[in-house]
């Protein structure tokens, strides 16, 4: 098991959405991601404030609450060497099918692969324009084509998820979702814009 779910209390998902609410115009304009993602950062005290009392935050790294209406793509978030677990919490979503997929594939470096999909352009942890399964570097590909229970929530082609297996976990607000920095991930296909938290820490 590679991932860990906790259920964080309403009162603390209110206070960030109204923190986004606040300060959702302020997003920050320059992101290497040509837009595909809002992100607005926040620093250890605030961090502290609303997910002390559920992670130690001596562990905290960076954190950012997250806005995009496009599934983001499969992808491992170690631009800092200390970024060893990723943290994320769902604040808002009106879609009861919305997954994050944490696939059981791992990768040592910071990457997002876009394959040979060009319908958006994307310049966030360095794009990788290869398959997955073509990668050298990724561990514990199946070798099989990815499963069906993964694949009907996945936006591209079976194909750029050759030698995939994982885990679709439900974007349910209330819980967090703990998972280890080097497990390559994404969004499921999507509906409707989605908010969340992504906080990165260190053992
Ligand atoms: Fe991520």
């Amino acid at each position: 098991m590679h991932y860990f779910i906790k259920n964080i209390e309403t009162p603390v998902i209110k206070s960030f959405v109204d923190y986004w609410d606040i300060e959702k115009d302020n997003f920050n304009k320059n992101a290497k991601d040509n837009g595909m993602m809002h992100l607005i950062n926040y620093e250890r005290e605030f961090f502290d404030m609303m997910l002390g009392e559920y992670y130690n935050s001596e562990r905290f790294n960076s954190g950012n609450i997250f806005w995009h209406e496009h599934p983001y793509f499969p992808h491992v978030d170690l631009w800092d060497s200390n970024n060893k677990w990723n943290v994320v919490v769902p604040l808002v979503c009106q879609d009861d099918d919305q997954k994050l997929i944490i696939f059981d594939q791992t990768y040592h470096e910071a990457a997002t692969w876009v394959g040979d999909i060009t319908k958006r352009s994307f310049h966030g942890n360095p794009a990788i324009y290869k398959r997955i399964c073509d990668t050298p570097g990724v561990e514990g590909l199946t070798g099989k084509p990815c499963p069906d229970h993964l694949l009907e929530h996945l936006p591209y082609s079976p194909d750029f998820y050759h030698g995939l297996s994982g885990t679709a976990i439900d974007w349910e607000v209330g819980i967090s979702i703990e998972f280890k920095a080097e497990y390559i991930h994404c969004s499921g296909k999507m509906n409707t814009p989605k908010i969340g938290s992504a906080n990165f820490l260190n053992d």
